[in-house]
């Protein structure tokens, strides 16, 4: 039995608890912070080690886990879509690794979402390629193959019609543009047609807040793999985050 503590950093809060890394159950208390207005890597420090201080005695030993709606190449943040700019080209692991006084895993949220989600959630031993998209204020993305993640596949940003997909069949750009859902479900069907198109995945997942009403959208949608609502919910990045922060 290995725990480990997940932390997942979103636009609007910052949330953390201490998970069981067999059986993707929470051990802990899930605390809620809410992000900095600012975005600012320091502002969001800060509010990881009020959090870490909330959750209390945490061993110096357990592996930490931390999730970001950012590319992440080898613990720097390469992207900023919908957080402060500050952020790109940043040591954002080291930059948590010296304030919190510890080793830590940083990884983007899509992928630790996805990997939440092969390991304890709706894609749990499905062989091949498994795609989770998070519908949220951009679009996430995360393929895992036979188990193994390809990190930072960052789909939201495809170019459909000459502009971001995330752009137009985001959660947020439903909301923004007040659309229906079956005017919604078209913006997605041009979405993940373009997506399957290119990957042929064996599964898609859609996750993001927004999957908890999927019966209004997902069976407008028609696919050649079967797509189907993520399970984990708002959990989804602490489990993966955690999940991922253990070195087998
Ligand atoms: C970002 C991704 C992130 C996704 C969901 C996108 O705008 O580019 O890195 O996973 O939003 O938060």
């Amino acid at each position: 039995m290995t725990h480990a503590l997940g932390i997942d950093i979103g636009g609007t809060g910052i949330k953390g608890a201490v998970v069981d890394t067999a059986t993707g159950e929470l051990v802990s208390e899930r605390k809620k912070i809410a992000t900095p207005k600012s975005g600012k890597p320091g502002a969001i420090v800060n509010v990881v080690v009020d959090l870490i201080d909330q959750l209390g005695g945490i061993p110096a030993s357990m592996p930490v886990g931390v999730c970001f709606p950012a590319i992440v190449r080898n613990g720097v943040t390469m992207s900023a879509a919908n957080i402060s700019d500050d952020w790109i080209g940043l040591e954002a692991e080291k930059l948590f690794e010296t304030a919190l006084g510890r080793d830590i895993h940083f990884v983007n949220d899509a992928d630790a979402a996805g990997v939440a989600e092969v390991r304890y959630g709706a894609a749990k031993g499905v062989p091949g390629l498994v795609l989770l998209t998070t519908l949220g204020t951009g679009i996430g993305s995360a393929l895992i193959y036979d188990g193994t993640l390809v990190p930072n596949s960052e789909l939201g940003h495809l170019q459909i019609g000459g502009r971001d997909a995330e752009k137009g069949a985001s959660f947020a750009a439903k909301e923004r543009r007040r659309l229906s859902w079956s005017a919604w479900a078209k913006r997605l069907q041009r979405y993940y047609s373009h997506v399957e198109l290119l990957f042929s995945p064996d599964l898609i997942l859609v996750g993001g807040g927004v999957s908890k009403s999927h019966e209004k959208f997902l069976p407008l949608l028609k696919l050649n793999a079967p797509i189907i609502p993520a399970e984990l919910r708002n959990n989804a990045g602490i489990l993966g985050a955690a999940a991922l922060a253990v070195k087998e």
